[in-house]
């Protein structure tokens, strides 16, 4: 079984599709370490720093997958400007980047959005993601699941999904959870057939790269 971390877990949703493993999830939000759990049952928990997490254990793992906060990154924060102008970009973002690189024999990803800023070190792009790796990660469109999905509804972009498209998008059924910021707890999610995609393709597993259509943002 290859011996996975999950760094900034979430509820997990790179995570949920990924079979025949052993993964280490880290959350520092105890509530949605708990709700992680609750969908992996077999999965390590840790509640704790993720950052801190990684220096101390990196080479106890085959696969190692990090998704950072985002929103000191993130175009939507820059453009809505607001409280995010008084606050640095949060380079832990690119300390895991270059220590990934440099120190970890295994095969990494590191997840994030799109930068308001030139990225410092060039990631591969996929939908609303950058993914700096050490294996390739071909463009995936997954716009026709989205459309797909927000077909019938009102709304007509992703950002705008609420609870229950966002419920059939990822999977996730919160519907008996009591937590605050339900939504953006599910927006945060990487969709479950992206985590797929990347995680396979670290281990040259043949898979559909999906359309070829033009490539959506999410
Ligand atoms: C973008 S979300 C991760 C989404 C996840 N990859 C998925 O696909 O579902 C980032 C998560 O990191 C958590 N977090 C923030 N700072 C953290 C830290 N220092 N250590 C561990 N987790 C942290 C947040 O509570 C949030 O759940």
């Amino acid at each position: 079984m290859i011996k996975v971390l999950n760094l900034y877990a979430g509820i997990g949703g790179n995570r949920k599709l990924w079979k025949n493993v052993r993964v280490t999830a880290v959350e520092l939000n105890p509530q949605i370490a708990k709700i992680y759990k609750d969908f992996f049952p077999k999965d390590k928990v840790i509640v704790g720093d993720a950052h801190a997490y990684l220096l101390e254990h990196y080479n106890e793992f085959d696969f190692i997958w990090s998704s950072p906060p985002c929103p000191t990154h993130s175009r939507i924060n820059f453009s809505n400007g607001g409280r995010w102008k008084y606050k640095y970009a949060d380079m832990h973002l690119y300390q895991e980047i270059i220590h990934l690189k440099h120190w970890f024999e295994g095969n990494w990803v590191v997840e994030n959005v799109i930068s308001y800023y030139e990225p410092l070190i060039k990631p591969q792009k996929s939908g609303r993601h950058y993914f700096w790796s050490n294996f390739t990660i071909p463009k995936k469109d997954y716009g026709v699941q989205i459309r797909t999905l927000m077909h019938g509804t009102r709304k007509k972009n992703i950002r705008e999904a609420q609870i229950p498209e966002l419920t059939t998008l990822h999977g996730f059924d919160l519907s008996k959870i009591k937590i605050k910021n339900k939504r953006q707890i599910m927006r945060n999610c990487v969709l479950p057939e992206l985590g797929l995609f990347v995680f396979n393709c670290a281990y040259k597993v043949k898979q559909q790269t999906f359309s070829t259509k033009k490539e959506v943002e999410a």
